[in-house]
């Protein structure tokens, strides 16, 4: 079975499809993670940005592995080093492309084969999985997902305020709804969350009130019916 949180930057479905997939025994699957992790690749080899042809052949010989909650490339587990914002600012070479975007897709694909797991990112309910039993859009306003951020932030001791966060967040909203093929949108079968003014723990409570209803339903559809002759 497979459940879809998709939605903008900042809006907590990391944490959320983490606790869900908890939740329910399933798998969770960070797909950000694997844009972040070409990005990575790419920049330590010194592949020039705007050659798309070299990027592709990067993203197709790249092998990438999801085990417990951490990312790996060619072996290397490198969770710690896609989090700099180096990294964050150069993601849409690789997110952009359309030839890319297939072979990740296509790895999303093999990753989610035959298990029940949890898939957060931004194209997962359109793109990637439109036949997925659950599929979720959790979105906040830009101003609450900047608040939020600040406040993340400030706990780890770093001080920045809310209008440098919405900034750039704006810039990477934009980016992402932009995006020619992949881009962030709700699923027309998709359940949107808006987040504004509830606590992380509401928002949890409600996403895995939605999803706990779509399993069901989904269950109650595959049980085979009493056949009458
Ligand atoms: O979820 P995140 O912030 O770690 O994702 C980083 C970037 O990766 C995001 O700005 C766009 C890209 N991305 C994507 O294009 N498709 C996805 N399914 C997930 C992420």
């Amino acid at each position: 079975m497979i459940i879809t949180i998709d939605g903008p930057a900042g809006a907590g479905k990391s944490s959320i499809a983490r606790r869900v997939a908890n939740e329910l025994g399933f798998e969770f699957l960070d797909t950000g993670a694997m844009y972040r992790a070409v990005t990575w690749g790419v920049m330590q080899r010194g592949i020039a940005w705007d050659d798309v042809e070299s990027l592709v052949e990067f993203a197709d010989a790249a092998r990438l592995i999801w085990q417990d909650d951490r990312i790996y490339l060619d072996d290397q587990d490198i969770s710690e080093e896609i989090r700099t914002p180096q990294v964050t600012s150069h993601i849409r070479y690789l997110a952009d492309p359309p030839k890319i975007r297939e072979r990740i897709t296509a790895q999303q694909r093999r990753i989610a084969t035959g298990r029940d797991i949890v898939t957060e990112g931004r194209d997962q309910g359109t793109e990637v999985f439109p036949d997925a039993h659950c599929k979720i859009f959790l979105t906040a306003s830009p101003e609450e997902r900047a608040r939020r951020r600040q406040r993340q932030l400030a706990e780890k001791g770093q001080v920045i305020t809310v209008e440098e966060i919405l900034a750039s967040q704006n810039q990477r909203d934009l980016e992402d709804r932009m995006r020619p093929v992949g881009r962030l949108r709700a699923a027309s079968d998709a359940i949107v969350v808006q987040t504004d003014g509830m606590s992380p723990d509401e928002v949890r409570g409600e996403v895995l009130r939605l999803v706990r209803e779509c399993v069901q339903a989904s269950a109650a559809n595959s049980a085979p019916s009493d056949v009458t002759t």
